[in-house]
């Protein structure tokens, strides 16, 4: 680790958002209706009944929000695309009213220094797909995202050079079909579940994995196809990672073969193009059906690995006994912060990119998000003090700028979030931005941590 704690030159320093999240406006200008429209609706499943019908009103307010953005010395944002917005139906025929607001998004961001990386599926599947196919149990929806994909890479191609395939597929794919749980310590685990909230089997699910990783390798070709020479794709996975107890060589190979084994239905695919011996005979066997095709499609040559990084997903060490590792539990009192899954260990933003190289010789790696959420209140004297949101960045990013000493190729960091926004299942009540909103007013107040990572654009460095 340098003295002075600096990042490489070049480093993009970026906030991240996702359109369900922040741009309200749910069914202006030709929006289709999304699977995220109709769980939200639905009352229950959302806390206190949020809903994304107005969220941050990003839609009219992108402006203000990009000049926010720039004060804070961002010099990247990552954004998703609403695919109901481009293709209300799913397919067919394009909405020039939903593109023309990424057209002003991606201009507004252009003339204040800010690189635009779009994304193009975080989780708001149009209706349609979901009523018509069952959703990514459909090679249909992986079809019909990859030629929405290429549409707007042509749309966006002479302005937007990054783009990331598909968000989190260890999230969606796991929560919405079936629902996931989640170690949080002291042998609790807590239940996850998202739209569209169905339950398959475990080998149908692996089968809508399949899909899932199908349609992020026909979207790469088609934003290659349709996109101006240049254009760089990835996607946006949350890799579990695998911390090792101790740093040692035996140790730290027990992480890397958990890492790798834990992720073979979506990074370990996407990266070798092949399942595991041991994950195509889980449940049962019988799934997923594919072809050598299909599999060489998966693993389709990226220009970066990309990654979402919050919380160790096991730590480990090593066995004698098969598969040569083992589970340590997380203890009870281990320290977390708000969010219920949200266990607390600055050195995964160490080990993340770390397993990244060493198990896949990835050459470019960037952070898609990480971040936390903190009870942030408003204070009389118009402040916000998130003092433990200061405490989570130093902590993590230390550990990072550790990676980038030893020539890691960490080439971004996005924080997430540029500002409050519904936490889907959690709603509002879960605050995870750099800037506060205050969801009667919309008004928006920038954060002590918003001080801090101003400060570290500035010096590109921990401070
Ligand atoms: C991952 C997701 O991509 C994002 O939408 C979510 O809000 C954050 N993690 C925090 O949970």
């Amino acid at each position: 680790m340098s003295a002075d704690r600096k990042f490489p030159d070049g480093f993009t320093w970026g906030v991240a958002t996702s359109a369900y999240q922040i741009e309200g406006a749910w069914n202006e200008d030709g929006e289709g209706v999304s699977i995220w429209d109709t769980f939200s609706h639905t009352p229950g499943n959302v806390k206190n009944d949020d809903t994304g019908d107005v969220a941050n009103d990003h839609y009219h307010r992108y402006a203000e929000d990009v000049a926010l953005m720039k004060d804070l010395g961002a010099n990247g944002y990552r954004f998703s695309i609403a695919w109901p917005r481009i293709f209300p139906e799913g397919t067919g025929t394009p909405n020039q009213r939903g593109m023309d607001f990424y057209n002003r998004l991606v201009d507004e961001l252009l003339a204040a220094g800010i690189e635009p990386f779009a994304t193009l599926y975080h989780w708001d599947l149009p209706q349609t797909l979901e009523d018509a196919h069952g959703g990514w149990r459909s090679k249909e929806t992986a079809k019909a995202f990859a030629d929405y994909a290429g549409f707007v890479a042509e749309q966006l191609g002479d302005r937007v050079r990054h783009y990331f395939t598909i968000n989190e597929f260890a999230s969606f794919v796991e929560a919405g079909y079936q629902g996931v749980d989640v170690q949080v310590g002291g042998g609790k685990t807590i239940h996850l579940g998202a739209a569209p909230a169905v339950s398959v089997s475990d080998a149908e699910l692996k089968q809508v994995r399949h899909h899932a990783v199908l349609g992020h390798g026909l979207a790469v070709q088609a934003i290659r196809a349709q996109g101006p020479e240049g254009t760089k794709v990835g996607f946006a996975e949350n890799i579990r990672v695998a911390v090792p107890v101790l740093d040692t060589p035996e140790h730290v190979r027990a992480a890397e073969a958990a890492t790798r084994e834990r992720n073979a239905g979506f990074m370990t695919v996407m990266m070798e193009g092949r399942y595991t011996d041991d994950y195509l005979a889980s449940a049962g066997g019988t799934t997923p059906t594919f072809t050598d095709d299909e599999l060489a499609i998966i693993a389709s040559p990226l220009d970066f690995v990309d990654i979402n990084v919050y919380r160790p997903g096991w730590y480990i060490e090593p066995a004698d006994e098969a598969p040569g590792y083992r589970d340590v539990p997380i203890n009870a009192s281990h320290p977390k912060m708000l969010s219920s899954w949200h266990v607390f260990d600055p050195e995964v933003l160490y080990w993340a990119p770390h397993h990244m190289q060493s198990i896949w010789g990835a050459q470019s790696i960037y952070i898609t998000e990480n971040g936390c959420a903190a009870s942030d209140v408003l204070t009389a004297d118009g402040r916000v003090y998130d003092s433990d949101r200061v405490m989570f960045l130093r902590a993590y990013l230390t550990q990072l700028q550790r990676a980038t000493s030893e020539g890691i190729p960490v080439h971004g960091y996005f924080h997430w979030s540029a500002q409050d926004n519904l936490e889907w299942m959690d709603g509002f009540g879960n605050r995870f931005g750099l800037i506060y909103v205050d969801f009667e007013t919309l008004e928006r107040t920038p954060k002590l941590s918003a001080d801090w990572f101003r400060e570290a654009v500035r010096r590109n460095a921990v401070v």
